[in-house]
């Protein structure tokens, strides 16, 4: 009932003309997917991004947007200037985003409701550190972020939560598919205690954290998993393997 998406993150990674390249690359290959197909390039690379995708079936995102409209936030882009150009996702409070610069849950908040408010789909990150899995507080660290960062959205079931242990970002290390399933529950049921159990059935939770072809079919088996948010393996041809997983 819930449609699988994945999202490739590229992060600071691929400059204009690289960007046009692996959009070539993958924009064939990724063709007749089943899941809705998300790729996040850098803000310089979103305007080009979405020219080439246009009449394709995929959807461009953000890595980050700012929830004023505009002002003197030097180095920010608003949501209205992603909605200008076409974007129809955001990544929002990536843990790089958290532990770099500062974003807090309060922020994440902010641009979530935003964002939804721009008809612009956020993807809200949440996810614990490997010191917090192992003193037993990993449920405790993504109920408070979901409780959080999704308070007072009108439009839950529009919204994608990813989670992503930050142990497992980068490192080659994959939480385990009953680790994720786990996780990915205690998101849902913070959903549904906060906005009822038909909405929370409705939302989309993905699992990120070093997925890669070898992994992604028996994580996207789990019952709380539907989708993937992906850093290092979206940046390769292969990343048309884990969208047809
Ligand atoms: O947002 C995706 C992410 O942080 C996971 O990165 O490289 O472990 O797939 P990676």
């Amino acid at each position: 009932m819930r449609k699988p998406i994945i999202a490739g993150n590229w992060k600071m990674n691929n400059d204009i003309f690289e960007t046009e390249k692996l959009m070539n690359t993958l924009l064939p290959l990724v063709a007749g997917a089943e899941a809705e197909v998300v790729f996040c390039p850098t803000y310089l690379g979103l305007q080009k991004a979405v020219e080439m995708a246009k009449d394709s079936n995929v959807g461009i995102g953000g890595q980050n947007m700012h929830y004023e409209k505009s002002g003197a936030f030097t180095g920010e882009v608003s949501g209205e200037m992603l909605k200008a150009i076409g974007v129809d996702y955001v990544i929002i409070g990536h843990s790089e985003r958290r532990e770099y610069f500062n974003e807090t849950d309060e922020a994440v908040n902010k641009k979530a409701i935003k964002a939804l408010s721009l008809g612009i789909t956020p993807i809200v990150c949440c996810g614990e550190t490997l010191a917090e899995r192992e003193s037993g507080k990993a449920e405790a660290k993504i109920v408070g972020q979901i409780e959080a960062g999704l308070k007072g959205i009108e439009e839950i079931t529009k919204v994608v939560v990813a989670y992503e242990p930050i142990w497992a970002i980068g490192t080659g290390k994959t939480a385990s598919k009953e680790e994720a399933n786990e996780a990915c529950g205690w998101v849902r049921q913070t959903i549904a205690k906060m906005f009822g159990e038909d909405a929370a059935q409705k939302v989309r939770i993905q699992y990120g954290g070093s997925v890669n072809p070898e992994n992604v079919k028996a994580l996207m088996a789990m019952e709380n998993i539907d989708g993937a948010l992906v850093g290092g393996a979206a940046l390769k041809a292969s990343f048309a393997e884990i969208v047809k997983f």
